[in-house]
């Protein structure tokens, strides 16, 4: 039996043994193998590694860096990196080998319980981000773990759920991300998720964890399953999954050994897992210890926490806040401000080593007289008063009285509201602010024409139904534990904002692609929109949104000069488009390059995002920026041959600030691949006239068919544009009902001609 040199020869139930963990982080020593259990936890925003045995929920305090859906927003693939460093950094003081995440699903719908653990409703920018942040970590000698592997874009009935997805979409949408991290950063390992697709358990799936991972995409490195996404352990063996976690598994490692004893499960394929998990040990051992720089940390997260956030709105410059000489006056007005929302429930959450909040941040950063006040209950102010359902954000008339008398005494009013309650587990049900948080905003802005509204969530939140009378709106997610010192240097210009929306805003709920397939019933979601995931479905729609994909302002405004691009030598793109800072600020500017194909001969969304570049612009300052486009990026799944293809012709490259703000296009002829889809008796008469050789084998047969004297009417037919317009839908192969004297004989020939 073959059997990979360097690992150690393990008899069956060591194997079986080694393939799942002893407990919950840790995989099986085999001390008679020299093989040590080694460490994985939660992840990806920061360390959570479990303080006590029976504390499974909580974590010795690390870092909390801002989550994925605030590095999502920051479109800046160094920060990523950095942070990725940052947290290997945090798992050698803590002993961890592998961080799990990160999470890298697409968000298909805004009620996605996760969408605060994932980027973007965008493959590319996803995978460009959690690219670098593998990178970085595994710089450092600590693994990461890919998750969930795949289409884990819901929470609802996620242990069961299948997701049914064309393949098209499938490959171009929401396993495009994983291709590039896979392709580009050899993750150490791989998260297989809990649910189905296409009907089939991912974690017992042979064509993804096998054929597609490791056959198309090269993968070297281990897949592991999510926490308890094994229900068979025999089938997930023989599918190519790896380890299992967590244990103890006993009885699915007698069941392997069983399997092996009975010839149900080749030997060779518990082999193969077993050595990936000593290979993965082995490269675990490289780890040195470390330390880390707490305070370095902090600071590290509050700069990526400034740079996510997103500036919605600013009319009249009403943003940034003067620091000022105590002539101003502020009301800080919302409990998160003080007590803030900066993480999201579930596996994720873990124990800061410290935590900012906006009140005492926006205090130490102006000489202006800050009052607070609380403006709403929330689930702890709610108990503490004893209100009967206190996991709700309550109103109070009082709180409610004593804000907007704040308000209309002060200068400024900054009104902290958000979404509550978001966690892994449970999708949401809509996308609107509590009522209470609404009811403030529009109270306040009634009582303060110079009102500022700074939202804390994890999903998108609606901000049509209240944003009127507001001018100026942060959008400022949930942003890790420095997080509020992080609002107030945007507030009052420290950090001028440059994080862009990584998903859109709609106008409202039902205006989603995604919204009549979500979340689907009875065990099923249809992925019905298919292609048209997020900005695709809106802008091929021709839809209104809140805020597009891609939008962010700036307290500088950016200009763009002419693009132009052209074909490298690689036979990618190359985009280059001159940026100036029109402003009197140093920014930095998000340039975006959106592809589109006119005539395309496939379906596809109107524009695409392919390219994007984060650029530091100094006042006053032109930059030349350059944008690379991989070949790889150009090409569309063409489900007739099962591979890539790039389709030839000229591409439009529209150069903005976001997927709305097209400020330039180049135009660009890409020379296509050649891609010819083979002719059968199924393809229909039009299908063989479009295709030269089979035109050509097609007439010339029905030439001779009529010198023979023998003229079958459907070369009149041919001859004939409206009969074209008539036959041309009918597969050949039917043709012989017709009177076309195209016998099975003849048909035979005429295939073999054309395909030849
Ligand atoms: C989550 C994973 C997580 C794992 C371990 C699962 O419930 O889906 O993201 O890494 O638990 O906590």
């Amino acid at each position: 039996m073959a059997h990979t040199p360097g690992v150690p020869a393990l008899s069956v139930a060591e194997q079986a043994a080694l393939t799942s963990g002893s407990d919950f982080w840790h995989t099986t020593p085999i001390e008679s193998a020299g093989l040590p259990a080694i460490t994985v936890t939660d992840g990806p925003h920061g360390v959570r590694l479990q303080a006590s045995h029976d504390d499974v929920l909580t974590g010795q305090p690390a870092t909390c860096f801002p989550p994925a859906v605030a590095t999502g927003s920051t479109w800046d693939p160094d920060l990523l990196r950095r942070m990725g460093e940052a947290l290997a950094d945090e798992c050698r003081a803590m002993d961890v080998a592998v961080l799990l995440g990160p999470g890298i699903n697409l968000k298909r719908s805004p009620l996605g319980g996760r969408d605060f653990e994932y980027f973007s409703e965008d493959p590319v920018l996803t995978g460009i981000l959690a690219t670098e942040w593998v990178r970085g970590l595994q710089s450092r000698d600590v693994g990461a773990s890919l998750k969930h592997f795949a289409v884990n874009s819901q929470e609802t009935d996620r242990m069961r759920v299948s997701a049914d997805v064309d393949e098209r979409t499938l490959r171009e949408l929401y396993l495009r991300a994983f291709q590039r991290v896979v392709t580009q950063a050899q993750p150490w390992t791989v998260m297989c998720a809990y649910n189905k697709i296409n009907g089939v358990y991912a974690s017992q799936n042979r064509w993804l964890l096998t054929e597609v991972l490791r056959g198309e995409w090269a993968y070297e490195g281990l897949v592991v399953s999510d926490w308890g996404a094994v229900g068979d352990r025999v089938a997930a063996v023989a599918a190519g999954l790896d380890l299992t976690m967590p244990g103890p598994a006993d009885s699915g490692d007698h069941d392997l050994v069983a399997a092996v004893g009975d010839g149900r499960l080749d030997p060779e394929l518990l082999q193969t897992a077993a050595d990936r998990v000593s290979a993965l040990i082995a490269r675990s051992a490289v780890r040195q210890p470390g330390d880390y720089d707490a305070e370095a940390h902090h600071e590290l997260a509050r700069e990526i926490a400034g740079r996510a956030i997103v500036l919605l709105k600013n009319d009249g410059g009403l943003l940034p806040l003067a620091a000022g000489d105590g002539a101003q006056s502020i009301a800080v007005i919302g409990e998160f401000a003080r007590t803030p929302r900066y993480q999201g429930g579930g596996s994720s959450l873990m124990t800061p080593t410290r935590l900012d909040d906006a009140l005492t941040a926006i205090t130490a950063a102006t000489q202006a007289t800050v009052s607070f006040s609380p403006g709403y209950l929330t689930g702890e102010t709610a108990a503490e008063e004893g209100v009967a359902k206190p996991d709700e954000a309550a109103e109070d008339a009082d709180l409610l009285a004593e804000a907007v008398a704040l308000a209309q005494a002060s200068d400024v009013a900054l009104v902290f509201v958000g979404s509550l309650g978001e966690t892994e587990g449970s999708d949401r049900t809509d996308i609107d602010l509590p009522a209470a948080h609404r009811e403030l905003i529009e109270r306040i802005a009634a009582a303060n024409p110079r009102t500022v509204v700074v939202l804390s969530n994890g999903g998108v939140l609606a901000t049509r139904p209240w944003e009127a009378g507001v001018p100026a709106i942060l959008e400022g997610w949930l942003l890790g534990q420095a997080g509020g010192s992080a609002i107030a240097d945007v507030l009052f210009g420290d950090v001028n904002p440059s994080g862009r929306l990584a998903e859109t805003i709609p106008l409202k709920l039902s205006d989603h692609p995604s919204y009549l397939d979500f979340p689907g019933e009875h065990g099923h979601v249809r992925y019905g929109e298919g292609l048209y995931v997020g900005y695709r479905g809106f802008d091929a729609r021709e839809q209104e949104v809140a805020y597009p994909f891609g939008f962010g302002l700036s307290y500088t405004t950016f200009e763009y000069g002419q693009a132009t691009a052209t074909v490298t030598a690689d036979l990618g793109l190359e985009v280059r488009v001159p940026v100036t800072n029109a402003g009197d600020r140093d920014g930095r500017e998000v340039v975006q390059v959106y592809l589109s194909l006119p005539g395309s001969a496939q379906q596809r969304a109107p524009r695409e995002l392919k390219a994007f570049a984060n650029v530091a612009i100094a006042a006053g300052q032109t930059v030349e920026v350059v944008l690379g486009i991989d070949r790889a990026d150009l090409a569309y799944w063409e489900t007739r041959l099962g591979r890539w293809v790039v389709e030839g012709g000229d591409y439009h490259c529209a150069v903005g600030a976001s997927s709305r703000d097209l400020r330039t296009t180049a135009v660009v002829t890409v020379t296509g691949d050649h891609a010819r889809v083979p002719l059968t008796a199924d393809s229909t008469v039009a299908e063989w006239l479009a295709d030269p050789r089979g035109a050509k084998v097609l007439t010339e047969a029905f030439a001779a068919a009529s010198a023979d004297g023998d003229t079958p009417p459907i070369l009149g037919m041919m001859a004939d544009p409206n009969l074209m317009e008539f036959i041309g839908s009918f597969p050949l192969g039917r043709m012989a009902a017709f009177g076309s004297g195209l016998t099975p004989d003849a048909l035979q020939r005429l295939l073999a001609a054309a395909n030849d």
